[in-house]
C-alpha cells in the first residue's frame, strides 16, 4: 500500500466511489493485499476464488471469533452472521423457513401492491427523491411483514434502521442520534415485542424467534435482539441501494432500459447485473483461526481478513469485459450475496423485489430522469445513496 494512500475500507474514500482502477491494478500486483487502518491492519482479499475460498472454510476463517466488521467484535451478539458452525447452522435452520422460495413467492402479490401505492403517492409531483419516497418503502414494508413488525410501529423501525445502516453519515446520526444509541432503542424494542402474546403473529419470524434455541438452551434475550435487528437492517438498505444504484445506471445507458421495456423478461438478469456492477456490501470480515496461506500469502493466526465483493464481482477471471454493464450477462456467478455458510438467507426475497419494482416502474412510468444530484450514503460498509431527485413521468 502507497504512502499516504487511504486504505480500500477508508469510509471517504468508499464515499466518493468504489475505487475500482485502484482494486483491479491491485487484483493484478497484490491480490491479497495488506493495508493498514486506523482500528489495525488487515488483509484485503480481492479475488473471485479466493473470496469463495475464505468464505467457505469457517474453521480456518471464522465469523464468531471477532465478527465481521473490521473492528473487533467485543460483545458477541450472536446474529447469524457472527455465529460459526456448529452454532450458526443451529440459528440459520431456525430462521429459514421465514426464507423459503414458497414463502416468498407468495409475497409476490403484497410487494405489488405496496409499489402501486407507492407510486400512486408519487405520480403527481413534479420531482421526488426516488431513494426516499419510490423506493425505500418496499423492502422496508416486506421485511416488516416477515418479522412481523405491527403497522403502527413500522415508521420507528425504518427510522431505526437507516439510522444503523447510516451511523457514519452525519445527516443521519445528528442531534444526538447515535448508531450505538438506535441500537439499544432498537434492540429493545424487539424484546417488547416479543414479549407481547399476540396470537394473530402466528408463525412471523418473532413468534419463531423468540421460542428458538441455541446449544439447548431457549435463545436469550440478547441473541433475540441481535438476529432481529440484524435482519431489519438487511433487508432494508441493500435492497434499496441495489435498485437506486441500478436505476441510475438505467438512466446512463437508455438503450438498456429500453430492451428492458421491450421485453421486461430481461428483468430478472438485469437485476443480477445490477448486483455484480454495484457490491451493495463493501464486504465482510473474518479472522485466521491458524497460521495458512492463501494465493501464496502468508497469514497469521489472528489477523483479519476482509472480502472485498466489488473487487471479486470485476475479477477479469471469471467475467468478460468486468467493467462493461450488461444486463444480458451470463453466466454471472457475482458474489453480492456472499457465498457458503452466510450466503444471503434474503437472497431470494431480495431478487423479487427488485424484479416486481423494475417491472411496476416501466409499466407506470413513460421516463425516468434525472432532476439533480444524487447523493451517496457515507459508509465504509454500504454502497448506497440516500438521495436521488428524479422526474417520473407517468405512461398515458
Ligand atoms: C438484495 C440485496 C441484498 C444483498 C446485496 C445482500 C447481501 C448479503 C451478504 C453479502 C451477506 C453475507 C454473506 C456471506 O457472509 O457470505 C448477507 C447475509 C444475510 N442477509 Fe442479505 N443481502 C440482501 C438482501 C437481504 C434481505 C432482503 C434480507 C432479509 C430480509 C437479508 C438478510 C440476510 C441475513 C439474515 C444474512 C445472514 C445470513 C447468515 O449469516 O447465515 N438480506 N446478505
Amino acid at each position: 500500500m502507497a504512502e499516504n494512500e487511504p486504505h480500500l475500507l477508508d469510509v471517504d474514500l468508499l464515499t466518493a466511489a468504489v475505487p475500482h482502477a485502484r482494486l483491479a491494478e491491485l487484483r493484478r500486483r497484490e491480490p491479497v493485499s495488506w493495508q493498514d487502518a486506523e482500528s489495525g491492519g488487515y488483509w484485503a482479499v480481492l479475488k473471485h476464488a479466493d473470496v469463495l475460498a475464505v468464505s467457505r472454510d469457517p474453521a480456518l476463517f471464522s465469523a464468531e471469533a471477532k465478527g465481521m466488521q473490521l473492528v473487533d467484535y467485543t460483545d458477541q451478539l450472536p446474529t447469524l452472521l457472527s455465529l460459526d458452525p456448529p452454532r450458526h447452522t443451529e440459528m440459520r435452520r431456525r430462521v429459514l423457513h421465514a426464507f423459503t422460495p414458497k414463502v416468498v413467492r407468495e409475497l409476490e402479490p403484497r410487494m405489488r401492491a405496496i409499489v402501486r401505492a407507492t407510486f400512486d403517492k408519487v405520480a403527481r409531483r413534479a420531482t421526488c427523491d426516488f431513494v426516499q419516497d419510490v423506493v425505500r418503502p418496499l423492502p422496508l414494508e416486506i421485511v416488516c411483514d416477515v418479522l412481523g413488525v405491527p403497522d403502527e410501529d413500522r415508521a420507528r423501525v425504518g427510522d431505526w434502521a437507516d439510522l444503523l445502516a447510516g451511523s457514519a453519515d452525519p445527516e443521519i446520526a445528528s442531534g444526538g442520534k447515535t448508531g450505538t444509541q438506535g441500537a439499544i432503542e432498537f434492540g429493545t424494542y424487539a424484546f417488547q415485542l416479543a414479549q407481547k402474546n399476540d396470537p394473530a403473529r402466528g408463525e412471523t419470524l418473532i413468534a419463531v424467534l423468540k421460542n428458538a434455541e441455541l446449544d439447548g438452551e431457549q435463545v436469550d434475550l440478547m441473541s433475540f435482539c441481535g438476529l432481529f435487528v440484524q435482519i431489519a437492517i438487511a433487508g432494508n438498505e441493500t435492497t434499496r441501494s441495489t435498485l437506486v444504484g441500478g436505476m441510475l445506471e438505467l438512466i446512463q445507458r437508455p438503450e438498456a432500459l429500453r430492451a428492458l421495456r421491450e421485453d421486461p423478461k430481461r428483468i430478472p438478469s438485469a437485476v443480477e447485473e445490477m448486483l455484480r456492477w454495484l457490491s451493495p456490501v463493501h464486504y465482510f470480515r473474518r479472522t485466521a483461526t491458524r497460521d495458512t496461506v492463501l494465493r501464496g500469502q502468508k497469514i497469521a493466526a489472528g489477523d483479519r481478513v476482509v472480502m472485498m465483493y466489488a473487487s471479486a464481482n470485476r475479477d477479469e477471471d471469471v467475467f468478460r469485459e468486468p467493467d462493461r454493464f450488461d444486463i444480458a450477462r451470463a453466466p454471472n456467478p457475482h458474489v453480492a450475496f456472499g457465498f457458503g455458510e452466510h450466503f444471503c438467507l434474503g437472497a431470494a426475497l431480495g431478487r423479487l423485489e427488485a424484479r416486481v419494482f423494475l417491472e411496476e416502474l416501466l409499466t407506470r412510468f413513460a421516463a425516468i430522469e434525472l432532476a439533480g444530484e444524487p447523493v451517496r450514503l457515507r459508509s465504509n460498509e454500504l454502497n448506497a445513496w440516500k438521495h436521488m431527485p428524479v422526474r417520473l413521468v407517468p405512461a398515458s
